[in-house]
């Protein structure tokens, strides 16, 4: 028989070696050929949004800083978490465990207040009730439009209807869109038992999409702060309420 000599690597996503590439065994040609992929539009909705938010904040004083491209961008990047671009796996998660135990937004998101955890995909800055992201409103469309099931994501839009009753600032964020409108992929593709999409929730890969996604608008904040000769930044100190 055949004798495979032990390998120290092993790969599942992408194989080179043939004519074409293949991601996840579906050659690149199909890909494009069919349009593949609700994760383009994710991309496109998440690459910036303006020079105030953390991460291009931080990417832009590094920029001004002298620092170089790859500096500059994961200076941005290390601010993606909980709070925010960072919250999508953990609205995924929340919103699918009350979802499938079946809590009404009220039990929901008292429960959670009661643990002392803020909801993740709920709550923006800037955005409010009478001024909603429209780049939530565009994945809501999207979805409703494509998907065979919006079951999770029409329950968040519940949920938020109970938010926006407490305070008008607890909008759905684009991080709850894109956590539960996955989860509405998972669940209507017929491609997944239960059990796998527990564990894909589990093992979190949605942060990804937007890592990926806000590395271009850091990437392009770099080059403007550069192409503008753009000097070292230093905070004024009129912006600093000094006390002892
Ligand atoms: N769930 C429940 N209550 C909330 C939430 C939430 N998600 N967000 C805010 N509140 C309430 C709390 O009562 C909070 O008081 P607390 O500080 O005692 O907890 C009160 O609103 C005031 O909150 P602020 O701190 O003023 O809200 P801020 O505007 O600073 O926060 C933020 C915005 C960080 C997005 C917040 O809403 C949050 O933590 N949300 C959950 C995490 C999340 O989804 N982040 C992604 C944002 S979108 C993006 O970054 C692309
Ligand atoms: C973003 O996409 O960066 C935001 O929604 C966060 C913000 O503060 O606008």
């Amino acid at each position: 028989g055949k004798v495979r000599a032990p390998t120290h690597i092993i790969s599942t996503i992408s194989d080179d070696r043939g004519e074409e590439p293949c991601y996840a065994g579906v050659p690149m040609s199909t890909i494009v050929e069919k349009g593949m992929g609700i994760g383009d539009i994710c991309v496109m909705l998440c690459a910036d949004h303006g020079p105030c938010v953390s991460g291009a904040h931080n990417t832009i004083v590094t920029a001004r800083a002298g620092k170089d491209l790859v500096s500059s961008l994961v200076s941005g990047l290390l601010t993606i978490g909980p709070r925010f671009g960072g919250a999508v796996d953990d609205a995924a998660r929340y919103f699918k465990d009350a979802y499938d135990r079946k809590l009404s937004p009220y039990e929901f998101v008292e429960s959670m207040k009661k643990k002392g955890i803020r909801v993740p995909g709920i709550g923006h800055r800037i955005k409010r009730g009478d001024n909603r992201d429209k780049r939530v409103e565009l994945l809501q469309l999207f979805a409703r439009t494509h998907f065979p099931s919006t079951k999770y994501m029409e329950y968040a839009v519940e949920v938020e209807a109970y938010t926006l009753s407490k305070a008008n600032n607890l909008v759905m964020n684009v991080d709850g869109a894109i956590g539960t409108l996955f989860l509405d992929l998972l669940a209507g593709s017929g491609m997944f038992t239960k059990q796998e999409i527990d564990e894909i929730v589990a093992i979190g890969y949605l942060n990804g999409l937007f890592v990926l996604a806000r590395s271009i608008g850091l990437i392009g904040h770099t080059f403007d702060q550069k192409r503008l000769k753009q000097p070292l930044y230093r905070h004024p100190w009129e912006d600093v309420l000094y006390t002892k």
